[in-house]
């Protein structure tokens, strides 16, 4: 995995079939998706639960891209683990989840994988700063996390234009996840951040066997996105 700050569309699997993940992934990649995010929900660290490492590890086979997988559990530390068997790319940890998020970011690097650090929405991003040195994204969450289709909330630009500059050139992730559509890719992009997680907004419209809608989807947010860039 390079490092680079280019738009990167990663389309939530939450709005894909739930029954058919295989061919929902392989349909917007072929459509444009640059990452896969997956959303991990244990309905005790957020109010639903969606599905565990086994399915992860099931789904990978038909990621070609990369695969962000997004924890909403807690705790992580007894996971990690097996979210390396299951091939996670990026393994991502809320700081809301424990006490221990620098031993979390440390062991998820021991396990070979890229480390995300998610930030809910009532967190000040200051708090990610004595950690940044052990994260390779951070994830300012822009909805409060559990379930696709949310109102994204306006407050959070701020907080993502705030977390780009205290990364400064570091290579750093900024990743956005809730509510991302044509209005609020253009925000977040202008504030700063490089990896746009979208849901409904990119499968909106369309199956795996007519996946034109998830194509002319990934490549408006791209556009509205790119024009919209800061640096
Ligand atoms: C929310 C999840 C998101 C969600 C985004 O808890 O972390 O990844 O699927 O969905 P949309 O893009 O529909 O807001
Ligand atoms: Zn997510």
């Amino acid at each position: 995995m390079d490092f680079d700050r280019s738009i990167k569309i990663a389309p939530s699997i939450l709005a894909a079939d739930f029954a058919d993940f295989g061919r929902d992934i392989e349909a917007v990649e072929a459509e444009g998706a640059d990452w896969i995010h997956v959303d991990v929900m244990d309905g005790h660290f957020v109010p639903n639960i969606s599905f565990g490492p086994q399915t992860v590890k099931a789904i990978r086979k038909h990621v070609r891209t990369v695969m962000d997988v997004h924890l909403m559990i807690a705790p992580v530390d007894p996971y990690i683990d097996a979210f390396a068997q299951a091939g996670a790319d990026v393994l991502t940890a809320h700081l809301e989840a424990g006490p221990h998020t620098h031993r979390t970011l440390q062991a998820i690097r021991s396990a070979g994988m890229k480390s995300g650090l998610a930030l809910n929405p009532g967190t000040p991003v200051e708090a990610a700063a004595p950690l940044l040195d052990l994260c390779d994204l951070v994830c300012v969450m822009t909805v409060n996390p559990g379930f696709g289709g949310q109102a994204f909330i306006e407050s959070q630009v701020g907080q993502i234009g705030q977390l780009r500059a205290m990364i400064g050139d570091r290579n750093i992730h900024v990743e956005v996840d809730g509510g991302v559509d044509l209005r609020t890719a253009s925000l977040v992009a202008d504030a700063g951040a490089d990896v746009l997680v979208a849901g409904t907004s990119v499968f909106n419209g369309g199956t795996a066997a007519k996946p034109r809608a998830y194509g002319e989807n990934i490549r408006a947010l791209r556009e509205a996105a790119d024009n919209a860039k800061g640096d």
